[in-house]
């Protein structure tokens, strides 16, 4: 029998952290002809998680443009992913989330009438303008998907509720608690262990806030009023609280981060970490502020409290769990919502319950073993 012909198309860090799992399983399995495509919507992000997880792509679209635009950036994907999507002629196209990779992909494919299955299919706030353009790009991908990898019940029963078959629906667990627990083995690297030493995290001296932001419909006025938040939180602990902050390589994130908080003694920004890195900083996190989709999963899984900087979110399993709370983006709430985990051991207490919604780490596993039933 000729080996199932499996195409993953992808372009960004989160997408490549959580179907690097999915490659390894495809590439070990004999039944499976594995391809993969990176258009490159991100470089230097994308890149970092390549050389971890040893993936060599088939080809590399190389697309990333500096402060690229939504059009553009889904117009040169429909131009060089068809012609790679003609040369290898896949049985199946693999897609992870909601970039636009994610929803060009999958239209690209269907004009093509290659089959497409949807990993961490579901996920919805019914809000077509948060995330922007995430919501959109995941129900494009919804529509045309042939199979839906949906992270849990929750993200099933809102397939179901759009009216897809729920033959076509396979409920595997989230692929990043796969990657997850396969980088927490790995030792922590020097240079991180030395910056927590030289910041008396690792003495326990200090307390440590871990940052993260970079969504659209936080670029302007929002994400300014985070950095506000952000230095008077640093001002009013700054002998028990340091603040890390891996800032996104976006310049309509990156230039006003870096102008507005670079020079506050316990605020330290930094590059976006290597994956291995990250991991290991949210183990050591006192807790989280953060508008990422993987950092909110991350946080609940590990059991990190963590206040979202959005006004809704598409993965309630971590605000039911109680670790997750949102709290949006005005500076004077995220500063009261912080001091009340900061200062209330029962609140911390009640929020650092970690709970585990999405699966055991085999979801790749069930997504291969799916495929190989089709
Ligand atoms: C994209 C996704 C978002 C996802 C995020 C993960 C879309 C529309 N957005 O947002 O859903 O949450 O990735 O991080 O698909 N840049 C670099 N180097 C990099 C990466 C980005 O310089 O390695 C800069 C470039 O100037 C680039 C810009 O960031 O043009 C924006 O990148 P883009 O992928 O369009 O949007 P993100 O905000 O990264
Ligand atoms: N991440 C990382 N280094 C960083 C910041 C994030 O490896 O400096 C990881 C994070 O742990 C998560 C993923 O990247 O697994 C999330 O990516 P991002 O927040 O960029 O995108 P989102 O999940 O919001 O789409």
């Amino acid at each position: 029998m000729n080996p199932i012909r499996v195409m993953t198309v992808f372009g960004t860090r989160p997408e490549a952290i959580k179907l690097a799992p999915v490659i390894q399983q495809l590439e070990k399995n004999p039944h499976f002809k594995s391809i993969v495509v990176v258009t490159a919507q991100h470089r230097e992000m994308l890149d970092q998680v390549l050389d971890l997880f040893k993936i060599k792509p088939d080809r590399d679209l190389n697309l990333m443009r500096d402060n690229q635009s939504l059009a553009s950036l889904t117009a040169s994907i429909f131009t060089h992913l068809d012609p790679v999507l003609e040369e290898f002629d896949p049985d199946w196209l693999l897609i992870q989330g909601d970039t636009t990779t994610v929803m060009a992909a999958a239209l690209t494919a269907y004009y093509r009438h290659i089959k497409v299955g949807h990993v961490e299919a579901g996920l919805r706030t019914w809000d077509k303008w948060q995330p922007f353009p995430e919501e959109i790009n995941r129900r494009v991908a919804g529509v045309i998907a042939d199979l839906h990898f949906a992270p849990t019940q929750w993200a099933r029963g809102n397939l179901l509720r759009e009216g897809i078959d729920d033959h076509i629906i396979k409920v595997t667990g989230n692929t990043i608690i796969d990657a997850l627990s396969q980088i927490t083995t790995l030792p922590m690297p020097k240079e991180i262990e030395v910056l927590l030493q030289e910041k008396n995290i690792l003495s326990k001296e200090k307390r440590m806030i871990f940052v993260t932001a970079h969504r659209r419909e936080n670029f302007g006025d929002p994400i300014k009023s985070i950095c506000e938040a952000l230095k008077s939180l640093a001002e009013k602990y700054a002998d028990s609280v340091e603040i890390f902050y891996p800032v996104h390589l976006n310049p309509n994130i990156f230039n006003p981060v870096h102008a507005l908080l670079e020079s506050i003694p316990n605020i330290t920004l930094l590059p976006p970490l290597e994956y291995i890195s990250l991991v290991h900083m949210l183990k050591h996190a006192h807790m989280i502020l953060t508008d990422s989709g993987g950092i909110q999963e991350e946080a609940t899984g590990l059991g990190i409290p963590c206040l979202v900087l959005r006004d809704v979110t598409e993965r309630p399993e971590g605000i039911d769990a109680g670790v997750l709370k949102l709290v949006g983006t005005d500076a004077g709430k995220i500063v009261s919502e912080t001091a009340l985990v900061l200062n209330d051991a029962s609140v911390y207490q009640t929020m650092s319950n970690a709970a585990n919604p999405y699966g055991d780490g085999k979801a790749a596993i069930e997504i291969v073993n799916t495929l190989l039933k089709e």
